[in-house]
C-alpha cells in the first residue's frame, strides 16, 4: 500500500521531534511495510515569516488530498504581536475547522519505566493504557445563544449552550465503538444525564447505537463526575472513554497527569469517513507545545511525536503491526533506561532528541 503523508512541523522544537518522525518513516518505508510518499509545508509562525499567514491555501489543499497529516507544533515570544488571524494557532485552528476533525483521541499510557514519575502511585498506574474519545466540535464550546447580555435590573448575565444532534453523537460513538474493537474492546460513555438534557439524549443515542451495530462491544455508562473519580482512582478498569467537549476537555488532562511528562503525549483528531472510499481525514499531533525553552538545542523528546505517528499507523493506515511495532520499540528503549531530560531522574544521563530517536528506530 501507498499512503501520502503531509509534514507539518511548525515552529520551535516542532521541526526537531519532526525529523525523528522521518527516521522512523524511513525505516518501515525500507522494510516494505509499506510506502510512505511524504511532503512537507509549513505552518504557523514559521509559515507567517514566509508568506503572512498561519498557513497557506496551497497547504491547506495538500492537507485536504493526504492520508494523513502530521503536526508539530506552533507559536512562540516571536509572533506574539502577529495580528491575530494570522497567530499561530489559527493555521491549526483553520486545519481543524476545514478537515471537519470532529473527534479527539488522546491516548494516556503509563510505561512500567516512568510509571514513579506519574501523580499517582506506581501501581495505581502502571502498564495503563487508555483513549479518552472527546467530541470536539460542538457542545457548549460552539452552541448558540453565547453571549453576556445586561439585564433590566443592570445586572450582567453570561449565556452559553450545551447543544447536540443525534447525528453527531452518533458519530462520535461510531468513532469511539470502532476504536474499542482494535483494543480492548470496551467503551465507557460519560455525560450528566442526571442534570442535563443533552446527557439523556448522549447516553439514549450511545446506547441504541451499541444495539444496533456494536453489540460486540463491551458498553458502560458513568456520569461524568464519579468518572473523574474512578480515573484516578483505579484507571485501569477502562480501555475507551467517550465524551462531550466540556468533560472530554477536563478528563483527558486528568488522564495526562496519570503519566508523567508532557513530552510523552500523542494524540490524534479525526473526521468523518468518506462513504465512498472509507478514508477519513485525520491530523495527528503531540499534546505538548513548541517549547521555547528548549528550542533548538536538541533537547526535545520526539516520543509524543513519533506515537502520534504511531497513531497514524493505527488508525489511518491501518498498518496494525506496525503501530505495535513502534509503540513497542519505545516501550523497550524507556525500559532499557534511555532518557530525554524531561523523563530523567535527578542525576540521570539523559540523551538528546536525535540519540532518542535513533535508538527508536534501531530497536
Ligand atoms: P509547551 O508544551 O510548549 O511547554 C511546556 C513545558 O514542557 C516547557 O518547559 C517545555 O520545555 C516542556 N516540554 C514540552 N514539550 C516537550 C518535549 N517534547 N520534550 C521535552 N520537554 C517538553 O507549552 P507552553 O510553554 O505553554 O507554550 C509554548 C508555546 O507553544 C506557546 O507559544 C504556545 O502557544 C504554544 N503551544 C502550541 C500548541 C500546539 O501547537 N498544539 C499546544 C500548546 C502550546
Ligand atoms: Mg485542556
Amino acid at each position: 500500500a501507498s499512503f501520502n503523508v503531509l509534514m507539518l512541523p511548525g515552529d520551535g522544537i516542532g521541526p526537531e521531534v519532526m525529523a525523528e518522525v522521518g527516521k522512523v518513516v524511513d525505516f518501515l518505508d525500507k522494510q516494505g511495510v509499506a510506502r510512505f510518499e511524504t511532503e512537507t509545508d509549513l505552518v504557523g509562525g514559521a509559515c507567517y515569516d514566509a508568506h503572512k499567514v498561519s498557513i497557506t491555501d496551497a497547504a491547506m489543499a495538500r492537507a485536504q488530498a493526504a492520508d494523513a497529516v502530521l503536526f508539530g507544533a506552533v507559536g512562540g515570544p516571536k509572533w506574539d504581536a502577529v495580528p491575530y488571524d494570522a497567530r499561530p494557532e489559527a493555521g491549526l485552528l483553520r486545519l481543524r475547522k476545514d478537515l471537519g476533525l470532529f473527534a479527539n483521541l488522546r491516548p494516556a499510557i503509563c510505561y512500567p519505566a516512568l510509571a514513579d514519575a506519574s501523580s499517582l502511585k506506581r501501581e495505581v498506574v502502571e502498564g495503563l493504557d487508555i483513549v479518552i474519545v472527546r467530541e470536539l466540535t460542538g457542545g457548549v464550546y460552539f452552541g448558540e445563544p453565547k453571549e453576556i447580555v445586561t439585564l433590566e435590573n443592570g445586572e450582567k448575565r453570561g449565556v452559553d449552550t450545551q447543544v447536540y444532534t443525534t447525528h453527531e453523537i452518533e458519530r462520535i460513538g461510531r468513532v469511539a465503538f470502532e476504536l474499542a474493537r482494535k483494543r480492548r474492546n470496551k467503551v465507557t460513555s460519560s455525560e450528566k444525564r442526571n442534570v442535563m438534557k443533552s446527557g439523556v439524549l448522549w447516553n439514549q443515542v450511545t446506547s441504541a447505537l451499541h444495539k444496533a451495530e456494536f453489540g460486540d462491544v463491551e458498553l458502560e455508562h458513568q456520569l461524568a463526575d464519579a468518572l473523574a473519580m474512578q480515573l484516578v482512582r483505579w484507571p485501569k478498569q477502562f480501555d475507551v472513554i467517550v465524551t462531550d467537549n466540556l468533560f472530554g476537555d477536563i478528563l483527558s488532562d486528568i488522564a495526562a497527569m496519570l503519566t508523567g511528562s508532557l513530552g510523552m503525549l500523542p494524540s490524534a483528531s479525526l473526521g468523518a469517513e468518506d462513504p465512498a472510499t472509507g478514508k477519513r481525514k485525520a491530523l495527528y499531533e503531540p499534546v505538548h507545545g513548541s517549547a521555547p525553552d528548549i528550542a533548538g538545542k536538541g533537547l526535545a523528546n520526539p516520543i509524543a511525536m513519533i506515537g502520534s505517528f504511531a497513531m497514524s499507523l493505527r488508525y489511518s493506515f491501518g498498518l496494525l503491526e506496525a503501530a505495535d511495532l513502534v509503540e513497542t520499540a519505545i516501550a523497550n528503549v524507556l525500559a532499557q533506561g534511555l532518557r530525554t531530560k524531561d523523563i530523567a531522574a535527578a542525576g540521570q544521563n539523559a540523551v538528546g532528541t536525535g540519540e532518542m530517536g535513533a535508538a527508536i528506530v534501531k530497536e
